[in-house]
């Protein structure tokens, strides 16, 4: 469940009309819901009750400090993937001993700085890795935290740029290998071994393929424990997926069920890693209508934001819901309109709340960038007129984190919507900023 709903014809995040906020901050502009974060947050949370549990949300899905601080005042944990995650937690006021260290490629500078702030754990990948952390753990007379992320070979069933735990992806030691790797770790003076870690993918819309994950991970602690390596907690990664149109994923309660029941008396500590289903449905992308633009084949709604703001849709192919801010009045003459052909454009930019509704048509929603891959959502049928704000929603997750400057166009703003307030926290980037950095030659 999340907090943006209409109240008579407007969308709201919580209390306040996205309307208003478009008005006061511009378009494009993603808008988180507090009340929805904390939410979801708290659902994990709960879900694990009394078992010794971590709850370590992925920041690459929501990277901004707004968003790290609230859940680190929830008392989340952290997982990351670069130095660069890891300065926004510390910054966010984030607790570095409960931070883990994802990732197949982590550099010698990035590993220091997390053994100098002490983190919570590494996920190691690979048997080099292991000997680069060992040996910048003596240097620095230190001994790390490590775990194994093993490859479990478990299809997640999802999209595959996005299913990281079959046998032929990078990620991951072989879960065959690790037992063998984890004995030569725990003879490394650098290191300690606390854990063993897998994520096997993202948008999973079933609990099959964690538990085939989990069964696995825990038939290796057993073989682990045989041999004296004593495990003390099991990281499931993250993964869980979240509703975007018609999906009925699993939700956190129903998750962590599965894993207790699955865990019985077993103590480990579980820690999972959590991004989407955290953040997802808490943001939306509001963006405004530029022009309609009716061709021989197609009605393009061409809106201000664009694949350079939320490159889901044009990467993967994900579909994600655009619903219009001002809910046009149910006109039944229109909906049953017969006729193919684009309705006339002209008249119909005239002040939202007072022009006639416009019929509901079929629209490719696309952005200003010169890529034909420019979409936002596809044949979508929507009432619209040029000015008109629409909000794409899911888009908490894995939106302005992915986002670039592509065709020169400045990161959209950040809103935060708490009750009747909306908090800005994150400007728009000026015009100035896109090169700030740059020089010509002499
Ligand atoms: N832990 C690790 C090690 C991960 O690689 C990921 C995501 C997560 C946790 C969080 O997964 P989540 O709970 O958010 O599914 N850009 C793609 C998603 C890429 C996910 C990469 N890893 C998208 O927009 O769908």
């Amino acid at each position: 469940m999340d907090h943006f709903h209409y109240q008579g014809n407007q969308l709201h995040a919580e209390q306040v009309p996205l309307q208003a906020i478009a008005e006061r901050f511009g378009t494009p502009c993603y808008v988180y819901s507090r009340a929805t974060l904390s939410r979801h947050w708290r659902a994990f949370d709960d879900a694990l009750g009394t078992r010794p549990h971590l709850i370590c949300f992925a920041v690459k899905a929501n990277s901004n400090l707004a968003v790290l601080n609230l859940l680190a005042r929830l008392g989340a944990g952290f997982d990351i993937v670069s130095v660069g995650e890891l300065e926004r937690v510390l910054a966010a006021g984030g607790d570095p001993g409960k931070v883990i260290f994802s990732g197949v490629g982590k550099r010698a500078d990035e590993i220091e700085r997390a053994l100098e702030v002490g983190i919570r754990c590494f996920n190691v990948e690979s048997e080099s890795e292991l000997a680069r952390i060992n040996a910048l753990a003596i240097e620095r007379g230190v001994v790390a935290p490590v775990s194994l992320r093993v490859n479990p070979d478990v299809d997640a069933q999802s999209h595959p740029y996005i299913s990281t735990g079959l046998k032929e992806n990078k990620f991951g030691i072989d879960i065959e290998a690790a037992e063998a790797v984890y004995r030569h770790a725990a003879e490394q003076p650098g290191l300690r071994v606390v854990g063993i870690d897998c994520h096997i993918g993202s948008q999973l819309t079933s609990l099959g393929p964690f538990i085939d994950a989990l069964e696995r991970v825990l038939l290796l602690a057993d073989r682990l424990a045989a041999q004296g390596i004593t495990i003390e907690h099991l990281d499931l990664g993250g993964g869980l997926g979240i509703r975007y149109t018609d999906e009925d994923p699993p939700l956190p309660a129903a998750y962590a069920a599965a894993l207790s029941e699955r865990l019985g008396a077993r103590a480990f500590e579980v820690i999972l890693e959590p991004g989407r289903a955290i953040a997802g449905n808490a943001g939306v992308l509001l963006t405004r209508v530029e022009y309609l633009k009716p061709t021989p084949t197609h009605r393009f709604a061409i809106v201000d934001a664009a694949m350079n703001d939320l490159l889901r849709p044009a990467l993967y192919g994900a579909e994600q819901e655009i619903v219009p801010v001002r809910r046009p009045d149910p006109d039944p003459k229109s909906e049953l309109r017969p006729d193919s052909t684009p309705a006339p454009v002209a008249d119909q930019a005239a002040d939202p709340n007072t022009r006639p509704t416009p019929s509901p048509e079929l629209y490719e929603i696309v952005g200003p960038v010169c890529e034909t891959g420019d979409f936002l959502g596809r044949a979508r049928r929507l009432a619209l007129a040029e000015g008109d704000l629409l909000a794409i929603r899911g888009s908490g997750a894995y939106g302005f984190s992915m986002s670039s400057n592509y065709n020169s166009r400045p990161r959209a703003a950040e809103v935060m919507v708490d009750g009747d307030q909306a908090h800005l926290v994150r400007r728009r980037e000026t015009l100035s900023e896109l090169f700030a950095g740059e020089e010509t030659l002499p």
